[in-house]
């Protein structure tokens, strides 16, 4: 997959742009505040149809406009197809492929795939295991319609069962009540995890790979899937059961893979604990790399990366060898200011305009 050219019209600070890119490392520099995050914004917008910063999409149409426009040409392994996006303050936003309004925005999903990455993917490494959670589940759900509906199903059901826990009803009649909640909560339970297990086992290689590629073989990462000890239906079904009473009284479901995490490890210790500031967001930054890799083997083809501010988080090695790694795939970084030897294309930025 590879973007050639993007227009902006009164998107943010832009104007009216067209920018064309290469096919390899596409470096965008200016100073703070000119616009580097908001074209990478505009970029993954046609990815994804949202924004991964503005709230309200209004936000993003220019100060002194009604409307605001992105569009995108993209080349594919077969044929090219152009995103259009149109924003407007007084109705929802459009957007179109090929000229054609879509109705749904999963429509545009595999139309242009990337992955993007920023500081804020520390989360991944340090918060909570929601933060953990939401990655495996934002990726499988990328390419497997099926969960999307499993999760939001799962979810569903937690959440009547954690009612009926809250009703101080006496434990016979709660334990008949619990039985088909339980059933169904296990069956999806069961699913879930296999697809997660299934996530992180052909994650694991690619992540480990660019790990040890950008840290030059002194880090070895292990990820490991932390989830509920029972794989089978019945199981997870008699081990609800057996913690109905305590659920009763902590008021919700203690068992289940709504509490699964993952365990990001260096060298044998776990990084969230042990691990400093530069190793925690290479892990992150090598498992963002790991997904290209998986969304290219299922759609067979290799997603456009966006990596916005990491340059200034990685020591000089890691830097050039990130950016060694970035070659065989059309990669948008933003930084501030750039002097390594790579072939690249430079676009300037500065308020809102290229300059040559
Ligand atoms: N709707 C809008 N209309 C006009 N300007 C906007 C709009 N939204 C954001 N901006 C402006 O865009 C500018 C550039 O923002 P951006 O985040 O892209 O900067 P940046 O080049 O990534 O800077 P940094 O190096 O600090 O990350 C900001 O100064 C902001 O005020
Ligand atoms: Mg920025």
């Amino acid at each position: 997959m590879e973007l050639e050219k993007i227009e902006l019209f009164s998107y943010r600070n832009y104007k009216n742009v067209v920018i064309n890119f290469d096919s390899g490392l596409n470096v965008i520099c200016g100073k703070n505040a000119q616009g580097k995050t908001n074209l990478l914004e505009a970029i993954y917008f046609c990815v994804v149809g949202k924004s991964f910063r503005a709230s309200r999409e209004r936000e993003v149409i220019n100060m002194q406009s009604d409307y605001a426009k992105i569009k995108v040409y993209v080349k594919k392994n077969i044929g090219k197809s152009v995103i259009e996006i149109i924003f407007s303050k007084k109705e929802k936003k459009t957007v179109k492929i090929d000229g054609i309004p879509i109705r749904r925005l999963s429509q545009l999903l595999g139309e242009f795939n990337g992955v993007f990455f920023s500081p804020d993917e520390l989360k991944l490494i340090k918060e909570s295991p929601e933060d953990r959670r939401r990655f495996m589940d934002i990726d499988i759900s990328q390419t497997t319609k099926q969960y999307v509906y499993l999760l939001s199903r799962y979810n569903e059901i937690l959440a009547n069962r954690n009612k009926q826990l809250k009703q101080n009803l006496p434990i016979q009649e709660l334990k008949n009540i619990m039985s088909i909640w339980n059933e169904q909560l296990a069956d999806c339970a069961e699913k879930i995890k296999k697809y997660r297990q299934n996530f992180v086992i052909s994650l694991m290689p690619y992540a480990q790979k660019v790990h040890q590629y950008i840290t030059d073989g002194k880090e070895d990462l292990v990820v490991e899937y932390v989830t509920i000890k029972e794989d089978s239906k019945q199981d997870i079904i008699n081990k609800l059961e057996s913690c109905l009473e305590k659920d009763v009284q902590l008021g919700y479901t203690t068992y289940g893979v709504h509490r699964d995490d993952l365990k990001v490890m260096v060298n044998g210790v776990d990084v969230r604990t042990y691990g400093s500031q530069g190793q925690q967001r290479t892990c992150a930054l090598s498992l963002k790399l790991a997904e290209l890799s998986i969304i290219e083997d299922i759609t067979h083809t290799r997603p456009v990366l966006l990596l916005d501010d990491v340059l200034s988080e990685l020591d000089d090695d890691r830097k050039r060898r990130l950016l060694q790694y970035c070659k065989n795939t059309q990669t948008f970084i933003t930084c501030t200011s750039f002097d390594y030897d790579v072939d690249c294309k430079k676009i300037h930025i500065e308020n809102g305009q290229i300059i040559k």
